[in-house]
Order: structure tokens, then sequence, then C-alpha cells
């Protein structure tokens, strides 16, 4: 006899007793997977389509079935369908809106099919868009650094180590080193994604299934490279949720990076660039203030996606084979992952295009802090004084022109032949920063005519997706 209110559960069935209002709520799903219902019916009509291929389906079972999931959808999508906890998950909800829609044929749906290789196989086709979505935003920054590069492919800013005025490179430079640390990012989403793109379908609840299932058909029907090779790992794998976020994370990594730069660069004691007013806040209190919250924010949810990976990685650590109902914490988790990254991608490819560079700042910046000294040894060098011995020579010119408050530029030639009888009327051309910055003129270099060859590799890259 089913108990009355459990009649609508599809495992009702063993149960004599209700389950208690909070477990109920405890154990549901639904709050967050619903937002697998899309990928959870193109998961379901491949099944579908997959079982009346082999015959378990008549073509008039399969075609009622396909019809009734679609009208599903679209109630969905048009807000029509009641979302409850008695029914736990998105993966109840679409199959009882399915037999209220469809009748009795409905209900041959989960024929050969577990929740655990249907929720499965749902992540990984969400988890999948998720990635493309996210490699596009990520190209799209990229382009909008490799279009600033270009257009300051010339202008010279202190290059940094400790913080500290090391060596003159060009801004152009500098926005192309953040270019390759999302190529790394793009490279490991991709492999992420090649990972995570087989099919658990067919794996059932852990051992597979009695029916002449075809994996193959389905998993082609649904974009998957191939069929995951076994029941037990098909069902309890998770291995590419913690790959996303591990992939995740190293790219929000970046992102702060560049945030930090972005903060830095943006007070009033750098004062390399203006982020514009769209995407920066005013205080309440200190009327002079325009503060960098977008790339603080994005630096400061780095945090968060740090958090999920450590979380996933624990969910997983202990789990005995196969499906064990932990793993319906990985999606918070996960979604809040995709989530972040796709929004902190957003919001700085928006952000760079209207970027104002202050190049005479950064310019006088370089300027200062003696960043052509290794240059003027490498000149030493090239008239046949030691690398160390030169070393020292700069090092006494520079602390010279700090006591008397100047550039090595600016010391005269006598002051700087005093240090070194090598040095010829010449030296002054590599005092310049243009010099120094044009010297480094090979692959990889922070010339300007090696940041336009960057620049160029890179446009043939990304025209090339
Ligand atoms: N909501 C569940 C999850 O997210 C779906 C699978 C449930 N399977 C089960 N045997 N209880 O993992």
């Amino acid at each position: 006899m089913p108990v009355e209110g459990q009649d609508k559960k599809p495992w009702g069935g063993r149960f004599t007793a209700p389950t208690d209002a909070f477990v109920e709520a405890f154990t549901a799903s639904v709050d967050f997977d619903r937002r697998l219902y899309r990928h959870d019916i193109a998961g379901s009509i491949a099944h579908a389509r997959m079982l009346a291929r082999v015959g378990v389906l008549t073509e008039a079972e399969c075609q009622a079935i396909v019809a009734g999931l679609e009208a599903v959808r679209a109630d969905i999508e048009a807000g029509r369908l009641a979302w409850s906890t008695a029914l736990e998950d998105v993966h109840m909800h679409v199959e009882s809106a399915l037999t209220a829609r469809i009748g009795a044929t409905g209900k041959k749906l989960h024929t050969a099919r577990s929740r655990n290789d249907q929720v499965a196989t749902d992540l990984r086709l969400y988890l999948r868009d998720a990635v493309d979505a996210a490699v596009s935003e990520l190209r799209r920054l990229q382009a909008a650094l490799v279009d600033l590069a270009e257009r300051e492919a010339d202008t010279l800013m202190p290059g940094f180590t400790h913080l500290q005025t090391a060596q003159p490179v060009t801004f152009g430079h500098h926005l192309m080193a953040w270019y390759e640390m999302l190529a790394r990012d793009e490279e490991r989403l991709a492999d992420t994604r090649r990972r995570l793109n087989r099919s658990p379908l067919g794996a059932a609840a852990l051992a597979g299934t009695t029916f002449p299932v075809d994996r193959p058909y389905a998993a082609a029907l649904l974009g998957f490279d191939g069929v995951c090779g076994n029941s037990l790992d098909a069902v309890s794998d998770r291995d590419f949720v913690v790959e996303l976020a591990a992939a995740a994370s190293i790219l929000m990594m970046h992102l702060s990076r560049m945030a930090e730069e972005l903060v830095l660069w943006s007070s009033a004691q750098f004062d390399f660039v203006d982020l514009g007013d769209a995407f920066c806040t005013g205080s309440s209190i200190m009327p002079q203030k325009k503060n960098p919250d977008v790339p603080e924010l994005v630096r400061g949810k780095t945090g968060r996606v740090f958090g999920h990976l450590m979380a996933l990685l624990t969910l997983m650590k202990a789990q005995p084979l196969a499906y064990n109902k932990d793993n319906q914490e990985d999606k918070e988790a996960i979604f809040d992952t995709v989530d972040t990254v796709h929004a902190s991608l957003r919001v700085f490819a928006d952000m760079v295009p209207g970027m104002r560079v202050k190049r005479d700042r950064m310019r006088e910046a370089a300027r200062r802090g003696y960043a052509t000294a290794t240059d003027l040894a490498d000149y030493l060098v090239r008239r046949g004084v030691p690398f160390r011995d030169a070393h020292e020579v700069v090092g006494k010119a520079v602390r010279h022109g700090i006591e008397t408050g100047r550039d090595l530029a600016e010391l005269t030639l006598e002051e700087l032949r005093g240090f070194s009888p090598a040095i010829e009327p010449d030296v002054f051309q590599v005092l310049t920063l243009e010099g120094s910055v044009a010297a480094r003129d090979h692959v990889g270099g922070t010339a300007p005519a090696q940041v336009r060859a960057a620049v160029a590799r890179a446009r043939i890259r990304l025209e090339a997706a």
C-alpha cells in the first residue's frame, strides 16, 4: 500500500513511511540542479532514441517520448513547471512532467538507465558547454589585450622584479605576457574538455544493464567522443569536475595577478592607467575617491574558486566505488566555479578596451630608478670588461647618481669615464629607454618590433579558432 503523499516518488514502492520533511529538504538537490534541465532532456532524448534503435522501445513510443520531452523543455522555459523538493532533483521533475504529459509511455524512459549514469551524463554535457562559453570569453579578453598591446608596442614603462624598478620594458610586452598566461589556460581548458567528453550512459546504476544497449550510438547523438570504459568508474568518476576546478583556479590566479597590477597602476602612487568611470565606483565619504572595484572583486573572487577546488578534492578522496550521494555535493561548487570564471573573464574583456594608458607617467617612472644600469654593464662587456667587473663599475656609478640626485643618462661623460675609461661618447645611446628596449630584439624580447611580431602570431592563433 503506497503511503499517502509518497505516491509521487518514483522510488516509493518499497517504503511504508513518508520521508521526514526536513530530510526531504536536506537531501533534495532540485534548487541547484534544475539548471541542468536542458542537458538532462538532451540526454533523455538520446537515450530514448538509442532504446528505439535496439528495439526496447517502439518507434511510436520513442516519438511520443521525444515530443513529450521537448514540450517539457518548453514548459520549463516558459516557467510553467512547478519545482518542488518533494521530487528531489531535476531528473525526477523532468520524468514526472513527461509522464503527466504523455501518460504511461513516459514511464518507459527510465529503462536501462539510472539517475547515476544520468546525472554523470548531464554534468558532462553541462560543463562541456560551460567550458566552451568560458573559452569564448577568454578569447575575447585575449583579443582586447592584443589590440591594446599593438597600440602600446612602443610605450615605455619600468619592468619590475621584487616590485623594484629593474629594466625598461614596453607596455605592449607586458600585456602580451598576460596573453601568454591566458593561452596556457585555454590549453588546460581544452585538455579538460577532451577527457570530459565521454559518455557514461549505459552504465546504469553501477554494473551496466541487461538490455542490449548501443552505448556508442547514444554517445554519438550527444556529441561525445566515445564511452566511459567501465560502468563502476563511469558513475563515480568526477575527475572532470576536479580538473575543471583546477584549470579554473589557475585561470583565476592569473586574473588575480592582472587585477593586482591594475589596482597598483590605478593608484595615485603609480598612476599608469585609468580604468574608466564605468568600471570604478566612488566612496560614500571620501569625495576624491575612484576605486578599482572590478579588479579588486576579481582578485577577491579567486579565493572562492580555490576553495571549491579544495572542497571537490576532499569530496572525492574517501568515496568507495561506485556512486555515493556525496557526489551531489559536486554541483554547487562547480556551478559557482564556472559562473565566477565566466563573469570575471567577461568583465575584464569589457574593461580592457576602455583603459586609458598614461604613457607620460609610465615613461617618467621608467626614467627614474636606474632602469638602464644593466644596459651600461652590457656596454662595458662589449668593450672587453668582464661582466662581474662591469657590474661593480655600474654599481658605483648608480651610487654616485643617487648621491647627486641624477639618473645615469644625466651624468657627464667625464663623470662616467671616472668609473671606467672604457666608456666612450656613444654610451648615451644605450642609456636611453628607447635604446634599451630596442636592443632586446629576439623572440620573446621586449623590443617594439618583437611585440608586433608577438601580436601578429597571436592574431593568427585567435583567428584560427
Ligand atoms: N541528485 C543526485 C545527484 O546529484 C542524482 C543521482 C541520484 N542517485 C541516487 N542513487 N540517489 O547526484
